[in-house]
């Protein structure tokens, strides 16, 4: 599939149009933002563990029976995707407290949620991706009603599917965010799930493999991204 023009660039990934009009390509880069890009860095390869990671839990979701955009690796850092129009909401699920629910609730890191929690965010950067609810979602014409009850749904049936397919690899998947687009009249899970979305931590030690690592300065960045494939393809 030939690359055509660059129609987005966001701090982790490039979009590309295809000769198809219906597909983009997908390119994962090795940069690292935290903070509303107000920290910067690069993790090296990250894109191309991000890339694997991707496929295989768009993969995995596919075989559960959750449409996604994906449609196929292409190399390293690239993706063929399903063009979708963005819906701006990310939508988080928590199974257990930690960063901005630890913050927003004074809650200590670590305690496990007694049933998952969904929250929307408005995706704005200039706004710090501010927290609201259906009803802004709603009114604000972020989304219909409908689109919001099959989002709400998928969101508890991908993290049911995930966090069970990380406790086979000795993973607790702590919290995730995903963002959802619009294709052909369809709601396709898009964006990626890697450990730059996700939070994982060890089972036994609570070690954080993921962004945290980069984002509170932990060190041993790589190896996290690095051990997370490894115990997924192992
Ligand atoms: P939070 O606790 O900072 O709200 O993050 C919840 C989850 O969402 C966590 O797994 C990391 C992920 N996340 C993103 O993918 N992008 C973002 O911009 C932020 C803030 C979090
Ligand atoms: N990537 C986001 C940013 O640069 C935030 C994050 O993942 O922490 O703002």
């Amino acid at each position: 599939m030939k690359k055509g023009k660059l129609i987005y660039e966001g701090k982790a990934k490039r979009v590309y149009e295809t000769e198809d009009k219906d597909l983009f390509i997908q390119e994962f880069k090795d940069d690292a933002t935290a903070f509303d890009a107000t920290k910067r860095g690069t993790i090296r390869d990250k894109g191309i563990i991000n890339n694997k990671i991707s496929k295989i839990l768009f993969d995995l979701l596919e075989s559960k029976g959750i449409e996604t955009h994906f449609v196929e690796q292409l190399d390293d850092r690239q993706m063929l995707i399903k063009r979708v129009e963005i819906i701006p909401l990310e939508v988080t699920m928590r199974n257990t407290v930690a960063g901005g629910m630890a913050r927003l609730l004074n809650l200590k890191e670590g305690l496990v949620l007694s049933e998952p929690v969904l929250e929307y965010h408005y995706k704005d950067d200039s706004l710090h991706d501010p927290l609201i609810n259906d009803y802004h979602a709603l009114a604000l014409g972020m989304a219909t009603g409908e689109e919001l009850e099959f989002i709400k749904k998928q969101s508890f049936k991908i993290n049911d599917i995930l966090k069970s397919f990380f406790e086979h690899k000795n993973l607790i998947l702590v919290d995730f965010k995903l963002e959802f687009g619009r294709h052909k009249g369809k709601i396709l899970l898009a964006d990626e799930i890697s450990p730059d979305t996700c939070r994982l931590w060890d089972k036994e030690t609570q070690k954080k493999l993921d962004k945290d690592r980069f984002r509170r300065d932990l060190g041993g960045v790589e190896d996290a991204y690095q051990e997370v494939l490894k115990r997924m393809t192992a």
